[in-house]
């Protein structure tokens, strides 16, 4: 790409609710145990929103946070992106939301894209257009998402998994000429989308006939399929995204990949040949956040002293749709 202006990734933050529901808690809702959750999936509990918090309040937090940490004011933000997978509701979107609650003023631009648990990283793709382009200068990218609020608490191969959570990104055009986006690729395959499914409750015109089947607004999914589509396309995939920009795996400081399974998270570095502590896995304590799970992991892994700001990573994301993606980026002091 030519004449393109450098991204820089300013801030970033994250907000998980307090609420914490434990593998045993859910031995309250059906037949299941610690043992068999956490062998299959490397998760032990997940935090989720409780009476009217939902994932607009996280959101936000996550939102300031980020922009704390940008050190830019909300009124210097010129765009909003929101990538929600189970936002509260429809419209008015996340990202229109946001923007009344942080008081950005209403001369921006602010919408919602939804990639399921790449948000994130279509988000980041977008918003690198529009920089590059010069259209936007300074961007906020908010993930956030109430999944408990969409999951079918009695399906047991379902609501293990998931949990609640955002993560947000502050990104700007880098004054320094340098591009913290060293590769970012984005793909989808639709003939596949079956796979994970959350069909809305709906209605025809009383005067027609109505549609056989009615959805109800929960997720539906074909876990073995989605395993089985996670460990081949997604590590191949990661690895193609480095090779094609010239890039050695070595050569790059750490993988955060999206938190959906810890045996995936493990086929991904088995691929990449990368030793444990290259590697950010935070999934035993919040489960699948979707879109968000990338920056919460990556914030915490800092706060953890397990990433070391002023180095580069693999940030790797994939879900519903079927979508995927991967970036590398370099991750300055002091972004979180
Ligand atoms: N506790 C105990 N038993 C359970 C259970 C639970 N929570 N969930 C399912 N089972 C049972 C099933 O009923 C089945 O029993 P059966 O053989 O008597 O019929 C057995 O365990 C195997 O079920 P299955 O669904 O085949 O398990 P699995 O090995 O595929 O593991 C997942 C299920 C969901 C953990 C796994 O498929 C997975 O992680 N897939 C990826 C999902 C994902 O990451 N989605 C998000 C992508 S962004």
């Amino acid at each position: 790409m030519t004449n393109i202006r450098p991204l820089k990734i300013a801030g970033i933050g994250y907000c998980v609710p307090k609420t914490v529901i434990t593998n045993d808690d859910l031995k309250k809702l059906y037949d299941t145990s610690d043992e068999w959750i956490y062998t299959r999936t490397g998760i032990k509990e997940r935090r989720v929103v409780s009476g009217n918090e939902t994932a607009i309040d996280i959101g936000l937090t996550a939102a300031k946070n980020a922009i704390e940490k940008s050190g830019f004011k909300p009124d210097d933000i010129d765009c909003i992106i929101g990538a929600a997978s189970a936002p509260p509701q429809l419209y008015p979107t996340l990202a229109c939301t946001l923007q009344d609650k942080l008081g950005i003023g209403g001369n921006v631009p602010a919408f919602d894209l939804t990639a399921a648990c790449t948000g994130l990283i279509y988000a980041l793709q977008v918003a690198r257009g529009f920089i590059g382009l010069g259209i936007y200068k300074t961007i906020l990218i908010v993930a956030s998402d109430n999944n408990s609020k969409i999951t079918d608490w009695t399906d047991r191969g379902t609501s293990i998994l998931f949990g609640d959570g955002a993560g947000a990104m502050v990104v700007t055009e880098s004054e320094d000429g340098v591009d913290d986006i060293l590769t970012l690729n984005i793909s989808a395959d639709g003939s596949i989308g079956q796979l994970i499914q959350t069909n809305f409750p709906s209605q025809c015109c009383p005067l027609v006939e109505q549609a056989q089947e009615v959805g109800n607004g929960k997720i539906i999914m074909n876990g073995k399929e989605v395993y089985k589509f996670a460990v081949t396309t997604v590590p191949k995939y990661v690895e193609d995204c480095i090779e094609k920009a010239d890039m050695k795996a070595e050569d790059i400081d750490y993988l955060i990949p999206h938190q959906a399974n810890q045996r995936i998270i493990e086929a991904i570095q088995k691929r990449l040949n990368y030793s444990d502590d290259k590697v950010i896995s935070n999934i035993k304590y919040y489960g699948n956040t979707s879109a968000a799970s990338i920056p919460i992991a990556l914030v915490e892994g800092v706060e953890q002293g397990k990433i070391k700001l002023g180095s580069t990573a693999i940030l790797c994301g994939f879900g519903a749709g079927m979508t995927w993606g991967a970036a590398v980026v370099r991750l300055r002091k002091g972004i979180c």
